[in-house]
């Protein structure tokens, strides 16, 4: 039987060039056709020798193919995928242009006017542990963001629960890999390198995305979120840390308590083939190159606060890996197919 065939708009960025090298281990899609702006008419393996095996020519459209997948930044991403939409091909877009479902919020943290709102509502937020029936029937799936996938795994459980009181804080570090391909003065290596910071202190653009779907998890306890995102000298990978009051009365503030606080983290994702709840802290490196999220909650005794610590790789879970874990279910596959590779070490 021929296999699915598959295309990426913009192999020439980080999301987009790691797709490429996920789909080639992928057994049962063919990536068929890829764009990329500075590069139209050289072969794949020329500009990524690390992909040499990939016997395909960039091109400056896509041909015609049974799934698309998008990894063009916000505000063209829409534009480029409108017309395969209207021709009725299915759609996993990698930027953020579907993925929030007010269009307000748009012009507020994007600036720019949503070309088709109508489709904001039929769009499928891509985190398949939160979504997953939906994102089997989707046309259109949000792949979520970086710092979102990480964020909202952390804390699905306890916000479902109400374990927590709604007043959350999510600290956030980032690779460098998290910003794209496209050089700036902060990602510039001498800039970068040994060095840590804080950004985005008045509002990091994932923000509404961490409070929308955090909402839709608790709708009747609306959360009040404190997000701050850090940028951190390492390649890959996205170490976060959620803390909240646990609400009282719910959890012991013991170690009882945390193994019942764990207990319900494990039975939360039981059936989860990427996300694996550990009873150590986890480091970026446990999912460096693979799609797992490693989640470890804890409680600090002193402050009764729950403290949930997260690690990704953010061009894997949190960017083509799970776009590709969404186009297995699109096409009635078996999540995990093509995604088992362990992680990197050391
Ligand atoms: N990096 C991550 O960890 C990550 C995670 C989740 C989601 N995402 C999302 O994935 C998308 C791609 O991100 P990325 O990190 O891969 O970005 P990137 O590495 O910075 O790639 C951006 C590429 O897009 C092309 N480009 C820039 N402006 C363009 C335009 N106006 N028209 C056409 N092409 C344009 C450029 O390629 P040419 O030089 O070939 O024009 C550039 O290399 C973004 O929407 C981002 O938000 C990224």
């Amino acid at each position: 039987m021929s296999k699915t065939k598959v295309g990426i708009i913009n192999v020439t960025g980080y999301a987009g060039v790691e797709l490429a090298r996920l789909l080639y281990q992928h057994p049962e899609v063919e990536l068929a056709s890829v764009t990329g702006r500075s590069a139209a008419g050289q072969r794949l393996g020329e500009v990524f020798p690390h992909l040499a095996s990939l016997d395909l020519t960039i091109k400056a459209e896509l041909s015609d193919v049974d799934l698309v997948f998008s990894a063009m930044p916000h505000r063209e991403s829409a534009k480029e995928v409108i017309p395969f939409l209207n021709r009725g091909t299915r759609v996993v877009d990698i930027s953020a242009d579907f993925r929030l479902k007010d269009t307000a919020e748009y012009w507020h943290w994007y600036g720019f006017t949503h070309p088709a709102p109508q489709l904001l509502e039929q769009a499928v937020y891509g985190l398949t542990e939160l979504y997953r029936s939906q994102v089997t029937y989707a046309q259109l799936v949000a792949n979520p963001g970086c710092y979102p996938t990480g964020a909202i795994l952390a804390l699905a459980p306890v916000v479902k629960t109400g374990l927590i009181e709604p007043d959350i804080i999510i600290d956030s570090k980032s690779g460098v890999s998290g910003a794209g391909r496209t050089l700036t003065a902060q990602t510039h290596y001498s800039e970068a390198n040994e060095d840590a910071t804080a950004y985005a202190l008045d509002g990091h653009r994932h923000l509404p995305e961490i409070i929308q779907e955090l909402k839709l998890l608790s709708p009747e306890q609306l959360p009040s979120v404190t997000f701050v995102p850090h940028l951190i000298p390492m390649t890959r990978g996205i170490l976060t840390t959620g803390y909240a009051p646990l609400a009282s009365g719910t959890i012991s503030i013991d170690k009882k308590g945390e193994e019942e606080l764990r207990q319900l983290y494990r039975d939360f994702y039981k059936d989860e083939p990427f996300v694996k709840v550990v009873d150590f802290s986890p480091h970026t490196k446990h999912t460096q190159g693979n799609n797992l999220c490693l989640i470890h909650p804890t409680i600090d005794y002193r402050t009764g606060n729950l403290i949930v610590i997260s690690c990704i790789d953010n061009l894997v879970k949190g960017a083509a890996g799970q776009a590709i874990q969404n186009m297995n279910l699109m096409l009635g596959l078996p999540e995990a197919t093509g995604l088992q590779a362990l992680s990197i070490y050391p």
